[in-house]
């Protein structure tokens, strides 16, 4: 990202678990510190961190309840005080709470506005000012990258999930606006799954079933996801668009979320 000889630092947002820990991963055998974020994993964070370091050496743990704004906002700030410096920022924490049109309030809304929509852009936000401040103290070359995790279904609707969708559609639409605003400094790209993990909802047998529902008879692999990840932040000729890796899921017409289908 930057030609000094600096180790490159991303944070990784709801990296205790799940795909953001297969993320982190990917990024700290790539060479990155990572600064491994949660909300309530605080364990499985700590596990995260031990991984990475044992590929990447430093890495660290950071608590933040996205639903608050004052803790988003200090993020990065806290992340900056502890490695010095920061690249990149992965925005795959998300909040997935059922909803849908006879369900639907301001209050289901809100909740995924802030976690999913509202912090991506105020990480960025920060991020491009920590990257403005380092050019104005003679870094001339500092540049930064966002990716944003995004979901096959803004491409694929069904009526489940109003609210999470709702808050993706949001943020691949903050995602061409960042990528315009905070061009050239800071590059943002969307990255959208297709059914990739299983949920509480879905036995083990139903989730085989529907990950080989797609075109190429697979949908994405936490593999698959980590390593588009990397890509995205390490190419530096993309911006302002999305990869959908999700074995074409996108391409086909599901009439409900995996979850309940
Ligand atoms: N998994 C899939 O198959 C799939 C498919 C399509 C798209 N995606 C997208 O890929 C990303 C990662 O998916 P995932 O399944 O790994 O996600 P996940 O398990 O649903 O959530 C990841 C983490 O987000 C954190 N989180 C949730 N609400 C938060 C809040 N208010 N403040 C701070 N952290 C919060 C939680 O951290 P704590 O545990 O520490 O509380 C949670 O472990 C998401 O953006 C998702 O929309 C995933």
């Amino acid at each position: 990202m930057s030609p000094t000889s600096r180790p490159r630092t991303v944070l990784v947002t709801g990296a205790a678990k799940r795909l953001g820990r297969s993320i982190a991963l990917a990024l700290a055998a790539g060479g990155w510190q990572v600064a491994v974020h949660y909300r309530a994993s605080a364990q499985d964070a700590m596990d995260t961190v031990a991984a990475c370091a044992d590929l990447a050496g430093a890495s660290a743990h950071f608590d933040a309840d996205f639903e608050d704004e004052t803790a988003v906002r200090n993020l990065v700030p806290r992340v900056i005080t502890h490695f010095g410096s920061l690249d990149a920022v992965v925005n795959s924490a998300s909040l997935f709470e059922h909803d849908d049109v006879q369900t639907f309030g301001f209050a289901a809304l809100e909740k995924h506005l802030r976690s999913n929509t509202a912090t991506p852009v105020l990480l960025a936000q920060a991020l491009h000012r920590h990257v403005a401040d380092r050019v104005a103290a003679g870094e001339a070359d500092a540049r930064g990258a966002v990716v944003n995790l995004l979901d096959q279904k803004l491409w694929n609707q069904n009526p489940d999930f109003m609210s999470y969708t709702l808050s993706k559609a949001a943020l691949e639409a903050a995602g061409t606006m960042l990528a315009l605003a905070l061009a050239p400094r800071v590059r943002v790209v969307g990255v959208a799954p297709g059914l990739t993990l299983t949920s509480h909802m879905l036995s083990d047998e139903k989730f085989t079933q529907l990950h080989a529902l797609s075109p190429l008879g697979r949908s994405s692999t936490p593999e698959d996801v980590a390593a588009t990840v990397k890509f995205a932040l390490e190419n530096q000729s993309i911006t302002g668009t999305t990869l959908l890796v999700d074995g074409g899921q996108h391409l086909m017409k599901f009439e409900r979320d995996f979850s309940l289908m």
